[in-house]
């Protein structure tokens, strides 16, 4: 039966899926972990929904051939594009038992608990806040909650880049900021739906007023898989238990190790996967 059992693969288009990688490994310390960059294809944010979908699918199934049953798309362009096609679609014409989950849910499920004012801003790449999900699923949890979104598409390229703490980054937050503030009156709480945007918080709550809260979801997508996995012991049997990690990308790995360490805050030894 152990040979059935598998990591739990952790998929997101670059490195920004680390934010949550490491929420969750902090949580669930005894599970194996494979975490998957797509670093040779990123950004996604900026694709049509065809794309995003196809190229998430394609990594989705190398995870499972690595040996996983459960993989999380990391990734709010992935959950917003192509993850109701890969659940609806794709799952239920496999032969045996894969679960794919995304991070949309999970944070949409807590925002009532986050606000005051019943304002919220989503602060996303361009492809989530086209796709109208956090509006959306915000909406069937809490539907007396205003929600308005603004796409921040220079913020991935600068934390990809290693340039989030330069002056550039400081014009560009403070542009979206202001944005975002000025879309609705009194919002308490912003989301940060890309999994890149958590390394900006220390320079977001900077630019913000002290009654703004800024929503990270690595923790939140790490309790929720906590309870995903007690609810659904089938799925949580096929998770192998030897607290170890590997890492894939897309890319070369040199620079990948390089950018994890920052994102990781030690250091890691991935290995190449080829498309
Ligand atoms: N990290 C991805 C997200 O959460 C976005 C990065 C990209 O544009 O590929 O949406």
């Amino acid at each position: 039966m152990s040979d059935n059992k598998g990591p739990i693969g952790v998929f997101d288009s670059g490195y920004g899926g680390l934010t949550v990688f490491k929420e969750i490994v902090k949580e669930l310390p005894e599970y194996d972990y494979l975490y998957l960059g797509d670093n040779a294809r990123v950004p996604y944010g900026t694709r049509s929904f065809e794309t995003v979908y196809k190229y998430t699918w394609e990594c989705v199934q190398h995870l499972f051939q690595m040996g996983c049953r459960l993989v999380i798309l990391a990734c709010n362009t992935a959950s917003a594009k192509a993850l109701r096609s890969i659940q609806q679609n794709d799952i239920p014409n496999l032969p045996d038992l894969r679960r794919v989950l995304g991070v949309i849910r999970p944070t949409a499920e807590v925002v009532g608990e986050l606000t005051k004012t019943r304002n919220v801003g989503v602060l996303a790449t361009q492809g989530t806040v086209s796709s109208d999900s956090y509006v959306l699923e915000i909406g069937k949890f809490f539907p007396d909650i205003h929600v308005v979104q603004e796409a921040c598409p220079m913020w991935v390229p600068l934390v990809e880049n290693n340039e989030f703490n330069s002056e550039g980054a400081d014009y560009f937050l403070q542009k979206n900021l202001k944005s975002v503030l000025g879309k609705a009156p009194n919002i308490d709480a912003l989301i940060l739906a890309c999994t890149h945007y958590p390394l900006l918080i220390q320079k977001l709550k900077q630019f913000l007023p002290e009654h703004v809260q800024v929503i990270s979801q690595g923790e939140l997508v790490a309790a929720s898989l906590k309870d995903y996995l007690q609810r659904h012991p089938e799925i949580e049997a096929l998770c192998s238990k030897g607290g170890n990690s590997e890492f894939y990308t897309t890319e070369s790995t040199e620079s990948f190790n390089e950018k994890a360490a920052i994102f990781l805050g030690h250091k890691v030894l991935s290995k190449h996967l080829p498309l």
